[in-house]
């Protein structure tokens, strides 16, 4: 799928044609946006069905299990939506507003550290996670990189990553008014071409892909706080108050219909080859 609709949630996009610059200081922009409201990815996605009734990060992990005494690390865990399904789950992200939230819920081990620098022993993970951030750190090759030296040969990593498809039609028109509202044609922020460089990606960190597939999820609208969560979750660097408001208010009208979530899952396997 293409065009404007795509590009909202198309952190993804292949075309790179921002109606404005990106924030100099991108940074900033996100340690403000988590400051302000932690959780509100796991808010958003823990909500979000898809196939089989699942939400997306079930979706994702029930393709990873621990293995022995290997540790799951969570790479920018935010909340730490993943930490209930493993015994033993890491959870690491530069946001001290993200942790306090995922220790609230009583989750952790928690790290507050960059995972460009996790300070964990190389090989003691046996799964690695990086859910809906790799389009946002700062340097994804060394998120990856940092992936793979916690891996032994064997190991997992569990990728999720917002995607274009699949979407419905209503979906598509949907994402067409909000980007009109926004004043934008695509949302402006580093990395939105991650997932299309991702194999790539992978392969040169030293992993074999095993799955890779996409779905839509449906984020119920039921009122008024739905459709602003919506807007709210989404990352809208240098967007003017008022047109943030302005999309608040057409999500508002649309009505029940969920409004779609398409995502993709990616696992990959550490190559016993380390050589990259
Ligand atoms: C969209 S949220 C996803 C949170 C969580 N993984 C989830 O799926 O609910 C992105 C997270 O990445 C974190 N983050 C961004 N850059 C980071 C970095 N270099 N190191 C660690 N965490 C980072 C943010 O603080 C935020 O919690």
């Amino acid at each position: 799928m293409t065009g404007t609709a795509s590009r909202l949630i198309g952190l993804t996009s292949h075309d790179f044609c921002p109606s404005r610059p990106l924030v100099t200081d991108w940074g900033a922009y996100l340690a403000e946006f988590h400051g302000d409201r932690p959780g509100i990815t796991e808010t958003l996605l823990g909500r979000s069905v898809g196939p089989g009734d699942v939400e997306p990060y079930h979706w994702l992990t029930r393709l990873v299990e621990a293995v022995g005494e290997g540790l799951v690390v969570d790479l920018a865990c935010g909340s730490g939506p993943a930490a209930d399904q493993f015994s033993r789950w890491v959870g690491l992200d530069i946001s001290s507003a993200e942790l306090g939230t995922a220790r609230a819920a009583g989750r952790g081990p928690l790290i507050a550290a960059s995972a460009t620098a996790v300070p964990l022993a190389a090989g003691s993970a046996s799964v690695v996670l990086a859910m809906m951030s790799l389009m946002v750190v700062d340097d994804p090759p060394a998120v990856l990189a940092e992936a793979a030296r916690l891996l032994p040969p064997g190991g997992r990593l569990a990728v999720l990553l917002p995607a274009q498809w699949p979407l419905n039609a209503w979906d598509i028109a949907r994402y067409g008014l909000l980007l009109a509202a926004l004043g934008q044609r695509v949302t402006p922020f580093p990395h939105r071409d991650v997932s299309m460089r991702l194999t790539d990606l992978l392969d040169h960190a030293g992993f074999d892909v095993t799955t890779d597939d996409q779905a839509r999820f449906g984020f119920p609208m039921a009122d008024r706080s739905d459709s602003d969560l919506l807007v709210d979750a989404l990352y809208l660097p240098g967007v003017a108050d008022r047109r943030i408001g302005w999309a608040k208010a057409v999500a508002a009208r649309w009505g029940h219909a969920p409004m779609g979530l398409a995502l993709r899952r990616v696992v990959a396997v550490r190559r016993l080859d380390t050589d990259q």
